[in-house]
């Protein structure tokens, strides 16, 4: 019998090591034979460590298990009795019926919690390497024609359309190039890069050599936050198998086309997942910003045209080439088309992964997908897209998950991390974090950032003081006009998001505390 229980981190971190041990143990001593898989996760973090057992009738599901009910599993016959289907308080049936995931379209994650991560057995088995398969008989022009028709845009946040991005780095001259995959994850609440990376690594593989055949360029480079060290160990393994078995080097899949990557780590500064500050430190520099133009496109990494893209929009690109781009384009709404992973955090009663195509409203994710709030009181906010996106009340809940239908409200879906909050929080302070995050997490390059972050904490802290509140106030107004339109980057020119849209929808948060509360 084959019983999987996740390797991710996410579930590591409440258990799911002693789960696998336990496991192991009780089988051996009762005589049963186990296979124990340490697959990815499905996403469902509330169920975790959750635990799958191959029936007949498809995956069961346990959840969440700790080491302690292991023997009472066996006791009620998980691995022997498939019949009654294992009466247990834990059981949750079969996996693929639980509400959360049978509502989701699995696209870019539908290998990820099935698959044995670091087998390209499986990952052939469940129809990986299709689209290389297809890439490698293609014009590059073509696979880029195929990626930009299907409407895939940038995962990372931006939203950029990744086709265009990759034709300018074809049509650029060089006599080498190169894709940069950004997994610098650094948005609050957010984890589906690193989900992916540890459930189904192979699947990112696959993205660059597609994006290295689609633009000419022969080496990739995988930017690595130090903080996923799980990630970093999956990724470097699967690159070596992938590397043994012919799907990276000289000659990918037995064609003419090279490409090999290799993982690189980084040091755990949220600025460098800008782009361009990921290239310096990618480089050996100080991950500072550099001014575009020119793009990374034309002059990136060591000045060669490069691709970068963020790991979600690498990973969507191999079922675009297998099923075509008028497949995964029917998915979404508006000039969002496909799927988008929302990783669904914060005080929320079902917290995790959830893929679907774009269009659903914010308040179908919060009230109805997440269940609402795991406290039981009032959603008061709720803040999409890291922490330099926009505060939503309430009052949008009917905007839907689009990149334009976002903007136009003044907010942003980012790399698509929805954090949700009680009616216990303050939203002054959440404006003081915003501008305090900014301060630290600063590359100090340009003057808005670096010095107006440092000024809005004062004027907020000046604000809960009581000293003149109203100036305070057009003074916060003023200070995020200038950073949104002054500052060379994402990081100073979005701290205004959350700042302002907490004084726009939260003014009487914007108060004087009393003196023992402040
Ligand atoms: P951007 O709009 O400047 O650029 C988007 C991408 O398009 C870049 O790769 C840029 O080089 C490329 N590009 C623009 N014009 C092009 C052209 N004509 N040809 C080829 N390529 C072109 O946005 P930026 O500063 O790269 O990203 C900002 C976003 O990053 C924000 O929306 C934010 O949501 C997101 N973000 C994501 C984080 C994460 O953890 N994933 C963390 C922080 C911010
Ligand atoms: Fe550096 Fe901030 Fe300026 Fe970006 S906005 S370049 S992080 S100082």
């Amino acid at each position: 019998v084959v019983v999987y229980v996740p390797h991710d981190s996410g579930a590591r971190a409440v258990g799911a090591d002693a789960v696998a041990r336990a496991i192991d143990a009780q089988a051996r001593g009762r005589g049963i034979d186990v296979t124990v898989v340490r697959n990815g996760s499905r996403g469902l973090y509330w169920l975790e460590p959750m635990v799958e057992v191959a029936t007949p009738a498809g995956r069961v599901a346990y959840g969440p298990v700790m080491a302690a009910d292991v023997a009472g599993l066996f006791d009620a016959g998980f691995v022997t009795d498939f019949s009654t289907g294992a009466p247990h308080p834990l059981a949750l049936g079969l996996t693929e019926r639980i509400p959360f995931l049978a509502r989701q379209t699995r696209l870019t994650f539908a290998r990820c919690g099935i698959t044995d991560p670091l087998s390209l057995d499986d990952y052939r088995a469940l129809g990986g390497l299709a689209g290389l398969q297809k890439a490698v008989a293609m014009p590059p022009a073509e696979i880029v024609e195929t990626v930009t028709a299907s409407g895939l845009r940038g995962r990372g946040g931006a939203g950029f359309p990744t086709g265009i991005k990759w034709k300018t780095v074809l049509e650029a001259a060089g006599p080498q190039k190169y894709i940069v995959c950004n997994a610098d994850e650094g948005d609050s609440g957010t984890f589906a890069d690193r989900m992916i990376m540890e459930g189904d690594p192979f699947v990112l593989i696959e993205g660059m050599a597609i994006a290295g055949i689609a633009t000419g360029a022969t080496r990739g480079y995988v930017y690595l936050r130090s903080e996923y060290p799980d990630a970093i160990a999956v990724m470097r393994e699967a690159v070596d198998r992938a590397r043994r078995h012919g799907v990276l080097g000289p000659r990918v899949l037995g064609s003419p086309h090279a490409f090999d990557m290799e993982i690189r780590v980084g040091a755990g500064a949220y600025v460098c997942g800008e782009e361009t500050a990921l290239l310096n430190s990618l480089e050996g520099k100080r991950g500072v910003v550099r001014a575009k133009p020119p793009l990374p496109a034309h002059h990136g990494f060591l000045g060669r045209p490069t691709v970068v893209n963020n790991v979600i929009s690498l990973a969507s690109v191999p079922i675009i080439l297998d099923r075509g781009a008028a497949f995964y384009r029917d998915f979404g709404m508006g000039r969002s088309r496909g799927t988008i992973p929302i990783q669904i955090a914060g005080n929320v009663r079902y917290g995790g992964l959830f893929e679907t195509a774009f269009g659903l409203t914010l308040g179908e994710i919060v009230d109805d997908i997440a269940g609402g709030t795991a406290s039981g009181r009032p959603v008061k906010a709720v803040q999409v897209g890291g922490p330099l996106g926009a505060y939503f009340p309430r009052a949008l809940f009917d905007t839907p998950f689009d990149y334009e239908e976002f903007a136009r409200r003044d907010g942003l879906i980012g790399h698509a991390g929805v954090v949700v909050f009680d009616d216990s929080v303050d939203m002054l302070s959440q404006a003081r974090f915003a501008f305090e995050f900014c301060a630290v997490e600063s590359c100090g390059k340009c003057t808005p950032c670096r010095i107006g972050a440092v000024r809005g904490v004062e004027v907020a802290d000046r604000i809960a003081a009581g000293q003149d509140p109203e100036a305070q106030i057009a003074l916060i107004a003023d200070l995020c006009t200038t950073m949104k339109h002054g500052s060379l980057c994402a990081l100073g020119g979005f701290t205004p998001y959350p700042v302002m849209s907490a004084l726009t929808h939260f003014r009487q948060d914007f108060q004087p505390r009393s003196p023992r509360s402040h």
